[in-house]
């Protein structure tokens, strides 16, 4: 896609294929709208063999082009009969390229070739016993009867010709089947839900025994690859990267540094929010005392946030201000550095697949890089990492000898403390909530609970009571302990920290923080609660 910024027609967002993959062979998902589609890609680059998430639109030519060595079709919550459920032109089952059909995608299958799908009156849903047939490639190491994951109301009454059943639940008289000679094969139920107990099994089978993949993904050698290509690309141009010391933007700028060294400028805008300590440890990381050859800019700019913030309670206010002065700062530095030829974004694979699955990826809305394209002068974005899941962000740092404190960093949002102080937000409380926070983190990391919690941190009320201290009657705020378990953030449990650490850390707090007379542990999950307190 051309587009034009500041006189220059540069090309955003276009992305070969060899700069996504870098696999010299690939699976490809394509997506029936299942919600299981990304689960499904993560499993199989389990299994060392890189996978991309296509959506069900794509044409049979492209595929072709793309040349994948298997297919796997999601599940969806149509059934085939719908007028508007998707379904795929036949020629894909006649290219040559193997295909395993997973619950929609496996009636699609037999809808497709002439089997007949029923609707069943009640739907088979949740763990489920299923004898497998062991001749069949799929099951060949699992167990006769084993548990899966079933989630359906449509099911195969009869595969289409040429098809042979592979396994059965009383429910389910056809719960997989497959055609060996055509390389086809189709379960019901889903092999990448933790649920179904051999699932990652019948998944490798399928990749290397059906599809004959050799297993070439592998960090170490994306890394290395990635670093080669990025000098190619580069060459001797001018790289800017905002650095924001959460995991994606830290390991793209290693990536980069690697690759180009001082060609290339980090900018770090320490916004007054940060957790304590942060900015220090980030120069630190990032620093001309760290060990990566960068230029690296840290912008203290917490005095011009507080001002900004000033009064300000309403938490979208709040964020939109941050975000605002964000790209205020850095286009006064980008200013200073003058035109640059790449800017690089810290993207990864779940940005590109939740942003519609298109050729190209929209820019994070992650509010400190959301507006940057607009204001910096450059030809080309950089997103190194936009084919990575997040754990996979995490192995490639390991693999660059990125520090483990920062690699397994818990999430941080862009607007930082910002979000964890209720109400208007003043140094004083942010000195609080810092404070506080650090103590909480200690403690968790001292019972040895860290690696254990999805997300934990300490926010500030806007509550102040009264309290009694020594002889004194005191008049302080409450602080707020959060902590959380949660697979994707976007549903989570209240996590069930030890009393005698939670004694521990109100006492240390109330102790410790001036202004602090009461500490709360939020119990509600989210929904209806959010992680964050705004
Ligand atoms: P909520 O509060 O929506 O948070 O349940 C879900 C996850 O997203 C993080 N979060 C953000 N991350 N910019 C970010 O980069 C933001 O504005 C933002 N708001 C929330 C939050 O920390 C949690 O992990």
């Amino acid at each position: 896609m051309l587009a034009k910024h500041g006189g220059i027609t540069y090309n955003v967002f276009k992305h070969t294929e060899e700069e996504n993959g870098l696999a010299r062979e690939m699976v490809m998902v394509l997506d029936f709208g299942g919600q299981y589609n990304q689960l499904i890609a993560r499993r199989v680059r389990e299994c060392n063999v890189y996978c991309e998430v296509h959506p069900y639109t794509i044409r049979p030519e492209k595929i072709k082009e793309l040349a994948p060595k298997g297919i796997i079709f999601t599940g969806g919550p149509n059934s085939v009969y719908d007028e508007t459920s998707p379904h795929y032109p036949k020629e894909i089952f006649d290219i040559g390229i193997p295909i395993l059909g997973i619950c929609y995608g496996s009636q699609l299958i037999a809808y497709s070739l002439g089997g007949e799908v029923k609707t069943a009156l009640v739907s088979e849903y949740g763990h489920t016993e299923v004898e497998v047939d062991r001749t069949s490639v799929l099951f060949g190491d699992v167990e006769e009867t084993t548990t899966v994951w079933m989630s359906h109301t449509d099911y195969i009454a009869r595969v289409p010709e040429g098809f042979r059943v592979t396994a059965r639940t009383p429910v389910c008289p056809a719960a997989a089947m497959e055609c060996a000679e055509r390389k086809i094969y189709a379960t019901q139920f889903h092999p990448e839900v933790m649920h179904t107990k051999e699932g990652q099994k019948m998944l490798r089978n399928f990749v290397y025994q059906v599809c004959g993949c050799a297993g070439d993904w592998k960090m170490g050698s994306f890394v290395e690859e990635k670093i080669h290509q990025i000098r190619e690309k580069v060459g001797d141009g001018k790289v800017l990267c905002a650095l924001s010391g959460g995991v994606d933007s830290s390991v793209a700028a290693v990536l980069l540094s690697k690759a180009v060294g001082r060609q290339l400028t980090c900018v770090f805008v320490d916004h007054g929010l940060l957790r304590k300590n942060e900015g220090d440890e980030v120069e630190a990381v990032f620093g001309p005392d760290g060990p990566y050859e960068l230029n690296f800019i840290r912008v203290n700019a917490q005095q011009r946030y507080y001002e900004r913030l000033k009064g300000v309670a309403d938490p979208e206010t709040k964020r939109k201000i941050i975000g605002e002065e964000f790209i205020r700062v850095f286009e006064e530095e980008a200013r200073k550095i003058g035109a640059v030829d790449y800017l690089v974004q810290g993207t990864i694979y779940p940005d590109v697949i939740e942003s519609g699955l298109g050729e190209s990826a929209v820019i994070k809305s992650h509010h400190n890089v959301g507006g940057l394209p607009d204001i910096v002068d450059f030809k080309e974005i950089i997103e190194p990492l936009r084919m990575l899941f997040k754990d996979e962000v995490r192995k490639a740092g390991l693999e660059l000898g990125i520090p483990e404190y920062l690699v397994y960093r818990q999430p941080f949002p862009g607007p930082g403390l910002g979000i964890r102080i209720i109400g208007e937000v003043t140094e004083e409380k942010v000195r609080i909530v810092q404070e506080a926070d650090y103590i909480y983190r200690e403690e968790i990391a001292k019972a040895g609970l860290d690696k254990g919690i999805g997300q934990y941190f300490a926010g500030l009320t806007n509550m102040r009571s009264v309290g009694v201290m020594g002889d004194f009657r005191t008049y302080d705020y409450a602080v707020a302990l959060r902590a959380v378990n949660t697979s994707d953030f976007m549903t989570a449990e209240c996590a069930q920290i030890p009393y005698e650490v939670l004694f521990k850390v109100t006492s240390r707090i109330i102790n410790e923080v001036k202004g602090v007379n009461r500490v709360l542990y939020d119990l509600s999950s989210k929904p209806p609660g959010t992680i964050e307190f705004e």
